[in-house]
């Protein structure tokens, strides 16, 4: 059979090892597919620019039609990110006929259902294990080995750049701003970090994988998002006594009728496995109603972990290829499960007000929040500071509806006695 040629789109952080991979392994792959697996041409910007492998430099293309108009190449390889082009580029392959493998989550969580029915309709595959937690299998197993499950919830620390954070913030007690300049400095956040930080990134991965999990489309913008920018490392402590570890959560659960799906910080209970998820490491919990509670856990970035999911889904569809098959892509949403206003969700809560060390605070306190049907399971006054004549105090709230908590929120802030609420925080149990 003739070679199985490969363009690949991008030859950045993931793109360089991709391509690494594919040409220092050729033999290796090759065995593995029955068939020679060649990489053919390289799209970039700059064909000048210094590249972290040595790389043929013939490969390289400045001109996509070199890599769309090829007839020998097959399969396309996007590593190029953000939505567009890349989104041109893969309507473009699979147009020509061509199977394509992305790394690409803004794509796939805003336009990936339309984008499978095109390749379907052109019997060609779409491939994107690498999009949500690059390194961890999670898609495949989430579509194939649990298919017999009914899912319940899905939880998950999908972005290291903020888990990063996160864990200096609990571990060193260092405020926000000097964690995410340590992590810009490691390179774990890009300059401009707002993607992560501010939850954009985990929000793509959560709808990525609640469509799958409850086969039903999840859009970004169905999904709640809190970023942690606000977040006080006094809060890690406080929180670690009360037996909670704070974390950037995905979650997504069904309940009756109608879908969660959310992202923010969460008290997360120090005996559940998420608690123990550090530094720039991701790991996803399923729950499924046969086989009880996975977690898939390993390095959720970085251009080694991704390299080895992508080069897996190319080598899938060159397998298809080289047998004379291919299976057509799937996402089966075949359920249409409204997602939950975000007002109308029930968890417990953290909060932590400065308020006037003055009696009657705590009275004034517990009746606005029984007003609001918000009750209250543990209070505890935190760091008085004479000068001020102020006083932290800390509340963990029994299950209460997001409503009432901010409706709650919004009195308590207007009482004289409440300096003000300096941190809402949710509780995942
Ligand atoms: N980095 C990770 O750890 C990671 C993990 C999981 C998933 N991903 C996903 O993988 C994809 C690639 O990420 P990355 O970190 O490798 O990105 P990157 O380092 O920014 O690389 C992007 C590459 O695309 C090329 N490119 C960009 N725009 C182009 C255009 N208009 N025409 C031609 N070439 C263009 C660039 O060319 P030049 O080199 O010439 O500038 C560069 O080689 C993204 O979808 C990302 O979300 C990344």
């Amino acid at each position: 059979m003739r070679d199985i040629g490969v363009g690949l789109l991008g030859l950045g952080v993931v793109g360089s090892e991709v391509a690494h991979v594919l040409l220092d392994r050729a033999e290796r792959l090759s065995e593995q597919v029955g068939a020679s697996v060649a990489l053919r041409r390289v799209l970039v910007r700059d064909p000048n620019k210094p590249r972290p492998h040595p790389f043929p430099q013939e490969l390289l293309t400045t001109n996509p039609d070199d890599i769309f108009d090829d007839p020998s190449t097959d399969i396309v390889i996007e590593l190029v990110g953000g939505e567009q082009p890349a989104l041109d580029f893969m309507r473009r392959a699979i147009s020509a006929n061509k199977h394509v493998v992305t790394a690409n989550k803004e794509v796939i969580a805003k336009n990936g259902y339309r984008l499978l029915s095109l390749a379907a309709q052109h019997s060609v595959d779409l491939r994107y294990e690498a999009s949500v937690c690059s390194g961890i299998p999670v898609l495949s197993p989430l579509q194939q080995d649990l298919a017999a499950n009914e899912i319940s919830t899905i939880r998950a620390i999908v972005n290291g750049t903020t888990n990063f954070i996160l864990t200096k913030m609990a571990k060193e007690d260092l405020p926000y701003e000097d964690a995410l300049r340590l992590a810009q400095e490691l390179g774990y956040a890009e300059p401009d970090p707002a993607n992560d930080v501010e939850g954009i990134d985990a929000l793509y991965k959560l709808a990525i994988l609640a469509s799958l999990g409850f086969h039903t489309p999840v859009r970004p913008s169905d999904v709640y998002r809190e970023g942690i920018t606000s977040l006080d490392p006094k809060d890690f402590t406080y929180a670690h006594e009360l037996g909670y570890a704070v974390k950037l959560l995905a979650i997504a659960r069904q309940r009756g009728d109608a879908l969660e799906a959310r992202v923010h910080p969460a008290l997360t209970p120090l005996d559940n496995q998420l608690a123990t998820v550090d530094g720039v490491f991701n790991a996803v919990q399923i729950e499924g109603d046969l086989v009880g509670t996975l977690v898939f856990y390993g390095r959720g970035a970085g251009g080694g972990p991704t390299s080895s999911t992508v080069v897996a889904d190319v080598l899938t569809v060159a397998r298809h290829i080289a047998m004379g098959g291919i299976i057509r892509p799937r996402m089966e949403l075949n359920r249409r499960i409204p997602v939950m206003p975000m007002a109308d969700i029930m968890t417990r809560y953290y909060f932590r007000l400065s308020v006037a060390d003055q009696p009657g605070v705590l009275a004034q306190i517990g009746r606005v929040l029984g007003e609001h049907e918000v009750s209250i399971s543990a209070v505890i006054q935190k760091e008085l500071d004479p000068e001020a004549q102020t006083a932290q105090v800390v509340i963990l709230t029994h299950p209460s509806r997001e409503h009432s908590v901010q409706s709650a929120v919004a009195e308590l802030e207007a009482l004289p006695l409440i300096n003000r609420v300096s941190a809402l925080i949710r509780v995942e149990h």
